[in-house]
């Protein structure tokens, strides 16, 4: 009864819907993707998703890459846990180790910033705002989303002073996607990759990173998933850990069954036993995706994580690289003699001059300490006026 009274409704109201004028429609949303067709879609431009190696290659000529990622706001807090944990490491070729900065421009020293990309590091972009809760980004628009990334690039190395071109990557807050606004906005502001698309279904074997011209297979946990072609943009899947009960963590302070924090050599086999499972697979990219609360209040699992870096940075055919560099290669792959012996990567080394700035904001009329490697701006940078102007 109740099912056909509101299917009455429904009729009535569509019927006086018809006999008014229609609204404006609104833009049509993009046609969806197209299955990938992978005789049109190859290396270097595309790639379809898979966990095929690229090039072909067998697992045992194919670079292991690590990328340990850190993310939110950068501080002299937690600088000293990244300047122990991540300095002065080399990987066996010889080359600089690095790891991958997802940075929050809220509560972060951009001279620190400026000390992490001048020590080879990566800086990427995780938001201006990082606001709270997560449907903030579910429900982001398009024009959200370009003011919360494509001006923070423009921010980001103004105040670090570091090139904009070095600037690539990004991480959605909370790995939370929204559909295609994010990756339309990096095609349209010549960012490179997003690291933020979970999946659960792709543990063994992984994804391999992967653009999204055509239509992607990867299961969607946060969402809504893009389903347009958004053209040359990468995505670099977020491969799942596997916590001690075998249940699936896309962060390592997610998963939930994890060592006892008080015990180095729990956590020592936790990473080992994590990125065996990439290592002796297709060795697809492993993420190490931390906070560094997850380090600072436990020395212990801060040891553990040290320990296991050691023990990558000895093998012949692992190297801890920044998420760019992986993209760089997943474009033109070449086995592994001929990678370790390529020259190291280069970067154009810039300097700081710090600005102790004290800065209002327009936005919610607090104080804020802010350090610059540029003049101070007028008011606290934010959402709509990146540079404080
Ligand atoms: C840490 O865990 C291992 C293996 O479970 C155990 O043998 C050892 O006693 C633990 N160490 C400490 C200090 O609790």
């Amino acid at each position: 009864m109740k099912c056909l009274a509101v299917l009455a409704l429904l009729l009535a109201s569509s019927a006086a819907l018809a006999e008014h004028s229609a609204p404006p429609a609104p833009p049509a949303p993009p046609a969806p993707a197209a299955p990938c067709d992978p005789a049109a879609c190859q290396l270097p431009l595309c790639r379809c998703s898979g966990t095929d190696i690229p090039g072909r290659l067998a697992p045992r000529d194919t670079p292991q890459f690590v990328v340990v990622a850190f993310e939110d706001s950068v501080h002299e807090e937690n600088m000293a846990t990244f300047r122990r944990v991540l300095y002065g490491r080399r990987n066996a070729n010889q080359c600089a180790a690095a790891a991958t900065f997802f940075v929050s421009h809220r509560d972060t020293n951009y001279a620190l910033v400026n000390e992490l990309y001048n020590r080879g590091h990566e800086v990427a972009l995780h938001s201006i705002s990082h606001m709270n809760p997560s449907t903030y980004w579910r429900d982001a628009t398009y024009d959200v989303i370009k003011q919360e990334f494509a001006d923070q690039r423009v921010q980001m190395s103004h105040f670090a002073n570091i090139p904009y071109d070095s600037i690539t990557g990004m991480r959605l807050p909370f790995l939370q996607l929204s559909g295609d606004n994010s990756y339309r906005v990096m095609a349209d502001h010549g960012l490179v990759y997003d690291s933020s698309w979970a999946t659960a279904a792709y543990s063994a074997p992984a994804l391999w990173p992967y653009t999204l011209d055509y239509r992607s297979t990867q299961d969607c946990l946060a969402p809504p998933c893009p389903t347009a072609s958004v053209p040359g943009v990468w995505v670099q899947p977020v491969t799942p850990w596997l916590d001690l009960a075998g249940n699936p963590c896309s962060l390592v302070h997610e998963c939930y069954n994890s060592p006892d924090r008080f015990n180095e050599t729990e956590w020592f086999h936790f990473f080992l036993t994590n990125f065996e499972r990439h290592y002796f697979g297709n060795r697809a990219p492993f993420g190490v995706f931390l906070l560094e609360a997850t380090l600072y209040p436990y020395p212990a699992v801060q040891r553990a994580l040290q320990r296991f870096l050691d023990v990558l940075n000895n093998l012949q055919d692992v190297f801890m690289v920044t998420g760019e560099e992986v993209i760089e290669w997943v474009k033109s792959p070449v086995p592994v003699n001929q990678y370790r012996t390529q020259p190291c990567r280069q970067y154009i080394p810039t300097t700081c001059v710090r600005a102790q700035c004290e800065l209002t904001s327009e936005y919610d009329g607090r104080e804020y300490e802010f350090e610059s490697c540029n003049v101070c701006p007028r008011v606290y940078p934010w959402l709509g006026n990146p540079l404080g102007q």
